[in-house]
C-alpha cells in the first residue's frame, strides 16, 4: 500500500504537490474546471494542517517561446483561488531567485503556484525527460513530496518521479481515490462486470482488450472501432473507419471470446460526420458503399442496455459515437442515462468518456469518473504507472 498524504506531519512543512491542472483553455478561460476542482481535498487538507502548500503542474506542450503564453498556468491560479476562497501567489518562473524567495515566504496553511513545469521543456525536455538535475533542484525546494496529479502518472516527468527519488513521499487522496476505484473495479469485481469500450481505432484499445479480456464477464463495442470488429466477421461497412491493421486482431479475439465480445447489431449512417448531411439508422447488415458509421443505433442500445442492467460492476472507454456532433451523440447519452439508473459499481475511464458523462449532466451520478485520459488507459491495460511506482510503500 502507498504511503499517504495523511501519513505525514505536515506542519510548518513545505510541502510539494504535484496536480494535473492541464486543463483546457481557451481565450484565456477554462471551460472545463473538473481537474482543479478534484484536487482540493488534497490541496485543503495540507492547508488546514499548516502546510506550506508549493503546487506544480504542467499544462499543454511547450515547444517554442509562443507556446508559453498561451500554457501559462496564470488562469488556474486565478480560478484555484476562487475555489478555494484564498489568495494562491502566483510565481511566473519555474527556478530561480524570484521562485525561491516567494517559497521563503510561505507561511503555514498559504498556496503558491509555480509556472507550467514544461516551460522547462524549452530547455532540452528537461521536465519530460525527467533531468535528473531539474528533479533535484525542484525537490530542494520542498520538505515533502505529494504526488496527486493522476493524468501524469503515465509519464516519467522531473515533477513526478524525478522529485519524489530526493524527498520522502505519498499519494493525495485524488489518486487514492483513482487506484480504489479502477483498481478494484479491475482486478476484484462484484460480477457481472462489463466493459463498454469505444472510441476511434481498435489499435488503442488492443492493451485494454487483451488485460481485460479473461477478467469481464461481457465487452461491448460501439464507437469508431466496432467497424473493425464488424469487418473482422465480413460485413461491409461501406467507408466507416477501418482499422486495417487490428482485423486479425479482431478476429482472433471473436473466434476465441464469441459469446463475450458484444459487437452492434445496427449503426447510424450519413454521407458526412459534420452538421450537414443527411442520416439514416441501417441494419449493421445494410450500410451501403459511400456510408460511414458514426453512432449506434436504437437496437443496439437496447441490446447493450440488457446487459448492463443485470452488470453488477461496469467500466467504459471510449465514446460510442461521434458525439460531438447532436446527431450522432444518441448512443453516448442513452448508454450515460441508462447507467445513472442502475444499482452497480460505474466507473467512467477519463478523456472524452468523462468530459461526455460531465458535459451531458452526469458529473454525480456514477461511482467514478476518472480525471485521467492516457493514465486510466494504461491502468485499464494493467501496466504500471511510474508516477505512482515511484512512490514510497508504507
Ligand atoms: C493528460 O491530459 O492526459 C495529462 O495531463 C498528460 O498530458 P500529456 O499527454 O500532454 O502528457
Amino acid at each position: 500500500m502507498k504511503k499517504n498524504i495523511r501519513d505525514f506531519d505536515l506542519n510548518n512543512k513545505r510541502v510539494i504537490i504535484r496536480v494535473d491542472f492541464n486543463v483546457p483553455i481557451k481565450d484565456g478561460v477554462i471551460t472545463d474546471d473538473n481537474r482543479i476542482r478534484e484536487s482540493l481535498k488534497t490541496i485543503n487538507y495540507a492547508i488546514s494542517n499548516g502546510a506550506k502548500v508549493i503546487l506544480m503542474s504542467h499544462l499543454g506542450r511547450v515547444k517554442t517561446e509562443e507556446d508559453k503564453e498561451k500554457n501559462t498556468l496564470k488562469p488556474v491560479a486565478d480560478r484555484l483561488s476562487e475555489l478555494l476562497g484564498k489568495k494562491v501567489v502566483f510565481v511566473g518562473e519555474t527556478s530561480g531567485a524570484i521562485l525561491e524567495e516567494a517559497i521563503y515566504n510561505l507561511q503555514n496553511g498559504d498556496v503558491l503556484l509555480m509556472e507550467n513545469t514544461r516551460y522547462e521543456d524549452l530547455d532540452g525536455k528537461k521536465e519530460s525527460g525527467n533531468d535528473p538535475e531539474l528533479g533535484a533542484y525542484w525537490a530542494s525546494l520542498g520538505d515533502i513530496y505529494i504526488n496527486d496529479a493522476f493524468g501524469t502518472a503515465h509519464r516519467a516527468h522531473a515533477s513526478n518521479v524525478g522529485i519524489a527519488s530526493h524527498l520522502d513521499n505519498g499519494i493525495g487522496f485524488l489518486i487514492e481515490k483513482e487506484l480504489d476505484n479502477l483498481d478494484k473495479a479491475v482486478n476484484d469485481p462484484v460480477r457481472p462486470f462489463t466493459v463498454i469500450l469505444g472510441g476511434a481505432k481498435v489499435s488503442d484499445k488492443i492493451g485494454v482488450i487483451t488485460n481485460l479480456v479473461e477478467k469481464a464477464d461481457y465487452i461491448l463495442i460501439g464507437g469508431g472501432m466496432m467497424f473493425t470488429f464488424l469487418k473482422a466477421q465480413g460485413y461491409e461497412i461501406g467507408s466507416s473507419l477501418l482499422d486495417e491493421e487490428s482485423l486479425d486482431f479482431c478476429k482472433e479475439m471473436l473466434d476465441k471470446y464469441p459469446n463475450k465480445i458484444i459487437l452492434p447489431v445496427d449503426c447510424v449512417c450519413t454521407n458526412e460526420i459534420s452538421d450537414n448531411g443527411e442520416y439514416r439508422a441501417a441494419r449493421i447488415s445494410d450500410i451501403h458503399k459511400d456510408e460511414i458509421g458514426a453512432d449506434i443505433c436504437l437496437q443496439t442500445i437496447e441490446l447493450f442496455k440488457s446487459y448492463l442492467q443485470n452488470s453488477k460492476t461496469i467500466v467504459w472507454n471510449g465514446p460510442l459515437g461521434a458525439f460531438e456532433y447532436d446527431k450522432f451523440s444518441q448512443g453516448t447519452k442513452d448508454i450515460l442515462a441508462a447507467l445513472a439508473n442502475l444499482d452497480a459499481t460505474v466507473i467512467i475511464g477519463g478523456g472524452d468518456t468523462a468530459s461526455s458523462a460531465i458535459n451531458f449532466g452526469y458529473k454525480d451520478s456514477f461511482t467514478h469518473i476518472s480525471t485521467g485520459g492516457g493514465a486510466s488507459l494504461e491502468l485499464l491495460e494493467g501496466k504500471e504507472l511510474p508516477g505512482i511506482a515511484i512512490i514510497n510503500d508504507k
